[in-house]
């Protein structure tokens, strides 16, 4: 058992991470059980992002242990290239049950960043095998998060994610975000103002004509740059568009994917149908990496039209993976037994409540729900952008509470299994700490 702290903290180049400051200071976990992480000093975290978005039932949940550890004795692993095992299959099945067969097929990776590289270049492949080999650009979208391969990275909209690293993708354009605090400060739930802003893309159309542009993709809900909720009618509207203009619409579901808005999707919450969708994180409870694309049938159909032998020259060695299967079967099972989406639903008015009553504290800009999300905008410290939320992180953190943030905005999205006396410890304590923030 991992226990106490590491003799040496060199070796490891941590991700997303400012390695110097934490070194210095470290924050390490050493076991977690539902709502609670516990570190290494002993103290105990209450888990107010689900890890990093990824963990929607709760820290080990039994079944899904029992089920990890049954598969590793039973098949480690077993390649799924012209060969496979039944749980990859049994899950695909189970996963188009859970879309209520919106779509028809899935493709397994092992992270986000891989869904999102994947459903680019099924965008791109779908097109060349129906003849229209002209389609090859890509949209995404200012301030979107696609994951950190170069195709995400291409598509994605964060400034410091792409600058250090080259010229990109070409044929790359971006819609505008929707984030605007003069017309939508603190509001409740989704914005009024901004569905005009997905008529960009017909500026977009008109600069490189509909016949270049593959595919469209967005967070239905942008988490990573600070939770972003999409203005009323936006998402119809792109959808509208790209369905006009020939071009396939992907909503890159890794956060919001597996009930972090209370329905199974955010295309079930928002009554949008994409012809993708990359998930990834609350697919196995983030128990074990796992991602997927979904795609529409005739994507697929399509495919298999060719010449007999490979469709798609891509894949993953642990694309399928049997503890990954595993744990997504029992994740399923989990949310359908323990009625995790109604417990969710019920709780959405209290937390809503909660979000807003930090409305009047120190610092605080903006605020912004939906779902069990929250975003926490708070003012910059002058010339230290970042500076006050990760302040807050720190402390907050020393007062046995995990938030997490991006920028100056805190953003909260906890197991969907939580009580509302967490959502009262997790408000009151940071409450108290903007209080007291520099
Ligand atoms: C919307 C979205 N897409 C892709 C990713 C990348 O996922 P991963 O870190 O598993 O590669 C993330 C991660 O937060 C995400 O939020």
């Amino acid at each position: 058992m991992y226990e106490s702290r590491p003799n040496d903290m060199h070796p490891f180049w941590m991700p997303f991470t400012a390695n110097r400051d934490f070194k210095s200071n470290p924050r390490l976990m050493v076991s977690a059980k539902g709502m609670h992480y516990r570190d290494v000093d002993g103290n105990t975290i209450l888990d107010g992002t689900a890890g990093l978005w990824c963990v929607p039932l709760g820290h080990a949940q039994p079944k899904l242990v029992k089920a990890v550890q049954d598969m590793v004795a039973q098949l480690d692993f077993a390649p799924t290239f012209q060969m496979g095992h039944p749980s990859a299959f049994e899950l695909a099945e189970r996963l188009m049950t859970y879309t209520n067969h919106r779509f028809g097929q899935v493709f397994y990776t092992n992270s986000g960043s891989e869904a999102v590289d994947s459903a680019l270049k099924m965008a791109l492949a779908y097109h060349r095998a129906r003849g229209d080999s002209t389609r090859t650009r890509l949209i995404g979208r200012e301030r979107g998060y696609h994951g950190v391969g170069f195709g995400g990275m291409s598509v994605g909209g964060i400034a410091n994610n792409r600058k250090t690293f080259g010229s990109l993708l070409p044929g790359v354009d971006h819609l505008p975000h929707t984030h605007n605090l003069e017309k939508n400060a603190f509001t409740r739930g989704e914005p009024e103002y901004g569905a005009h802003l997905a008529d960009e893309l017909e500026r977009i159309v008109a600069l490189h004509d509909a016949s270049t542009i593959a595919a469209v993709i967005v967070e239905p809900l942008a988490g990573s740059t600070g939770v972003l909720v999409p203005p009323k009618g936006y998402l119809k509207r792109l959808r509208e568009l790209c369905t006009k203009h020939g071009i396939l619409l992907i909503f890159d579901e890794v956060i919001t994917g597996f009930g972090r808005l209370t329905t199974p999707f955010a295309f079930d919450y928002f009554d949008v149908e994409p012809d993708m969708v990359t998930v990834a994180k609350g697919l196995t409870n983030g128990v074990v990496p796992m991602g997927a694309v979904f795609s529409k049938k005739h994507i697929y159909d399509t495919m298999m039209q060719g010449p007999d032998g490979i469709e798609l020259f891509h894949g993953y060695t642990y694309s399928g993976h049997p503890l990954a299967c595993a744990a997504a079967l029992a994740t399923l099972d989990i949310f359908e037994e323990q009625k995790v989406l109604e417990h969710a639903s019920s709780l959405t008015s209290y937390w809503a409540d909660a979000v807003h009553s930090l409305r009047g504290l120190p610092h605080v800009i903006d605020l912004r729900n939906l779902g069990l999300i929250a975003g926490i905008e708070l003012a910059s410290i002058p010339g230290k952008p970042g500076a006050r939320a990760f302040n807050a992180f720190k402390q907050a953190f020393a007062d046995g509470i995990l938030i997490r943030t991006t920028g100056d905005i805190i953003a909260l999205s906890p197991p969907l299994v939580l009580e509302k006396s967490h959502i009262d410890e997790l408000f009151g304590k940071l409450a108290a700490i903007l209080k007291t923030l520099e």
